[in-house]
């Protein structure tokens, strides 16, 4: 059997003490999987007194993270610190400079600094993993970057944040607000105290743009993705998708298009009879359509310490086996500019709710609008203010009643500037009350919906 390899663990939050655990638990169907034993020698975080939950004795403590990642006793670093820049972007690259594979789960460092430290490990001959970095624990990375290696990719999407996912969840089956969701998901340990950068879709955009460069062969650009949360979306929100068939799920998607490559997050209406629109609570899923595969979608644990310490393992196990892939799948000389699509020449299908005045001529005016911009509207409901269980649905020669009535419509296919162009007459014609909500459909079928 080869020699050890020989790991430094820095960060041991919630990853790094999963990492630890499951290396002690592990270690020996490791040794024989990889052909050789994989070992932590060495270890740092803040805190040397703070209990982990795990046997702490026999690494070596450094205070300082850069100090470990320079270290000759290790061959790997593996950064669980977490943050764009800081520490751990100083550690890795201290690792990747002195010649150490590194292994990391950190999304935003490497959204931002992917290309640029893509180059690094190749100019020193050592690895840069990130399988944690996406999706937590689903073999997203290893999926593109050499199971699909034969395929073009056309599309890539998914949900990738458990928290917002988890709320949206939640939302729909208990009619809470979006506020009594957040609060139960941060007591439960599903949200942070601060739960800005997941709820406003930053975190999914960070591995949206991870996912762009595996899928696409293009360098990372988180600032070119189209970001909209979901703190606006309402239980009226869900309560009409859900009459009408569909979910709403905050996806992550990015897809080749005549123009460039298009990368949103956004809340997202998905029939129901799609797979995506069954990944309920913490779950992540990602959907990946190919030319010659077709399309396949992984589905697991997005996050938690052992989902996450899985993906960290495996990469350490690629380097143990002497696998070393480029960081984003190809040479980063070969990596093309990014080429973005316009999000206003998005085309897809639009849910629209509105708060129409009861004035003769005001669904005229509405439909004006729209034709204006020749968009066809699929359906269109008006419903009374009332309570779920009361409220029956109208037509839109219903009795008049003096408050805005809810009005839904779905449209066809149209594109982002008209259907934009076509609420903002609207808005202007003094025929609805506030702002009209709007919310983009994905109609596509994926794989398990289309081969039942
Ligand atoms: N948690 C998840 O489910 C999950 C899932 C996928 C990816 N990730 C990613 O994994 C990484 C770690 O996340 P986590 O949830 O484990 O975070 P965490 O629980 O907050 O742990 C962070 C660790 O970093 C240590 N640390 C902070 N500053 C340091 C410094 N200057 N030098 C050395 N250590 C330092 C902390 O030390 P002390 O303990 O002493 O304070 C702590 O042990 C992040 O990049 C995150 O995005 C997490």
């Amino acid at each position: 059997m080869q020699d050890a390899l020989r790991l430094g663990v820095a960060g041991l939050g919630t990853v790094g003490a999963s990492v630890l655990r499951l290396v002690q638990e592990h270690g020996e169907h490791l040794a024989v999987r990889c052909g050789r034993p994989i070992e932590v020698v060495a270890i740092a975080a803040r805190d040397r007194s703070r209990d982990r939950g795990v046997d702490l004795a026999g690494y070596v403590w450094h205070e300082d993270a850069e100090q470990l990642a320079r270290s000759n006793s290790i061959d790997v670093f593996v950064e669980l610190i977490g943050g764009e820049s800081g520490p751990a972007e100083t550690a890795v690259r201290a690792a990747l400079s002195s010649g150490k594979h590194v292994v990391t789960a950190n999304k935003a460092l490497l959204a931002r600094h992917g290309v640029e430290l893509a180059k690094l490990a190749e100019a020193n001959g050592v690895s840069l993993n990130f399988e944690a970095a996406i999706a937590g624990g689903i073999p997203i990375v290893k999926a593109l970057r050499e199971s699909l290696a034969g395929n073009a990719v056309t599309r890539v999407s998914g949900i990738l944040n458990g928290t917002c996912n988890y709320i949206l969840t939640r939302m729909e089956r208990e009619g809470l607000s979006f506020e009594e969701c957040l609060k139960e998901a941060q007591r439960l340990g599903y949200a942070e105290a601060d739960p800005t950068f997941d709820v406003e879709g930053n975190d999914t955009a960070h591995k949206l743009a991870l996912l762009t460069s595996l899928a696409f062969g293009c360098e990372t650009s988180v600032d070119s993705i189209y970001l909209e949360g979901i703190t606006e979306i309402t239980t009226a929100d869900i309560e009409a998708a859900d009459e009408l068939g569909y979910r709403i799920k905050l996806l992550g998607i990015a897809q080749r298009t005549d123009s460039g490559i298009e990368q949103r997050v956004h809340p997202t209406m998905v029939p129901k009879s799609s797979s995506i629109a069954r990944i309920d609570g913490v779950l992540n899923a990602v959907a990946v359509e190919t030319d010659y595969l077709g399309e396949v979608v992984l589905v697991g644990p997005g996050a938690g310490g052992n989902a996450t310490a899985s993906s960290v393992v495996a990469d350490i196990a690629d380097i143990a086996r002497g696998d070393l892939m480029p960081t984003l799948g190809v040479p980063a000389a070969e990596l093309k500019p990014y080429t973005r699509a316009r999000m206003r020449r998005h085309e897809g299908g639009y849910f629209i709710r509105l708060s129409v005045f009861d004035r003769p001529g005001a669904f005229a005016t509405i439909a004006r609008c729209m034709a204006e911009k020749n968009i066809s509207l699929e359906s269109i409901v008006q419903r009374r203010r009332a309570p779920r269980s009361e409220a029956p649905e109208q037509s839109v020669e219903a009795p008049r009643t003096a408050a805005p009535q809810p009005v839904i419509m779905i449209t066809y296919e149209t594109t982002e500037a008209d259907i934009q162009a076509a609420l903002e007459a609207i808005g202007r014609e003094n025929v609805i009350a506030g702002k009209p909500r709007m919310i983009r459909i994905e109609r596509k079928p994926d794989a398990a919906t289309a081969q039942g």
